[in-house]
């Protein structure tokens, strides 16, 4: 059974979106992983198809119905491989890091909720036993494009999908710092060199100037990975 990712959304249109072309489309195309959009609004029980209401306690915007999210929950858990975790893409979620991504790409894929308005009733995270992710510290107008990139980190991971070239191996190689700078041909440009180092042609030197410069790299911009690492 080839991954799936099977997506709960209100804009079906949306997908597969960018997923459908450069590397994951062409995976997608040559069945490495699978692809479902399922419309919420399918899932509405009133004429007006309605999906979202008043906020209980008043305030502003909108919230997503219990009973509608989880019919189509339930749908999706049909829809999607056994096993596959259900999440909701919420600002407040645990934040998706690559470790994640990992465990996540070697399951047998994901359900992916993706809200709109000021979210979800919470009574449905609860029954439904739905974990919250977050791509990040800041606020998208609706969880699509927060799935899409959690897709987008899965599929570049499943076998077959990036070749042999080594891409892979040197990123847990490098885990958990950021990347050496990266040269190609002119060997000059705008007065400017390739570092002396890449061109001499000793790779356990070239290997030791990268890990050097990564490490640099992450010391200075990243001091909260820099501070945890052997630390997992
Ligand atoms: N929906 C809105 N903002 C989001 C974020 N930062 N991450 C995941 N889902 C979201």
């Amino acid at each position: 059974m080839t991954w799936k990712a099977t997506v709960l959304t209100l804009f079906p249109e949306m997908f597969p979106g960018p997923l459908g072309l450069s590397l994951a489309g062409k995976a997608l195309i040559e069945g490495l992983w699978s692809f479902e959009a399922i419309d919420i609004r399918d899932f509405a029980t009133d004429k007006h198809r309605s999906v979202d209401d008043t906020p209980a306690g008043g305030g502003a915007g909108m919230v997503m119905r219990a009973d509608v999210a989880a019919a189509a929950i339930d749908a999706a858990k049909v829809a999607a491989p056994a096993g596959s975790p259900a999440i909701y893409l919420s600002p407040r979620g645990t934040p998706l890091a690559q470790e994640r991504v990992q465990a996540l790409a070697k399951g047998p894929g994901v359900i992916l909720l993706c809200g709109r308005f000021e979210g979800l009733d919470q009574r449905v995270l609860d029954a439904r036993a739905i974990e919250e992710v977050s791509i990040g510290d800041y606020v998208l107008s609706g969880g699509d494009l927060a799935a899409q990139v959690l897709i987008d980190a899965c599929v570049r991971l499943l076998p077959g999908v990036l070749g042999n070239d080594g891409t892979l191996a040197e990123e847990s190689f490098a885990a958990g710092l950021l990347e050496y700078p990266h040269y190609t041909r002119p060997r000059e440009w705008e007065g400017h060199a390739i570092p002396d180092v890449l061109l001499s042609g000793d790779h356990a030197k070239i290997a030791q100037w990268r890990r050097e410069q990564a490490e640099a790299l992450t010391k200075a911009r990243r001091p909260d990975l820099w501070a945890k690492r052997g630390k997992s």
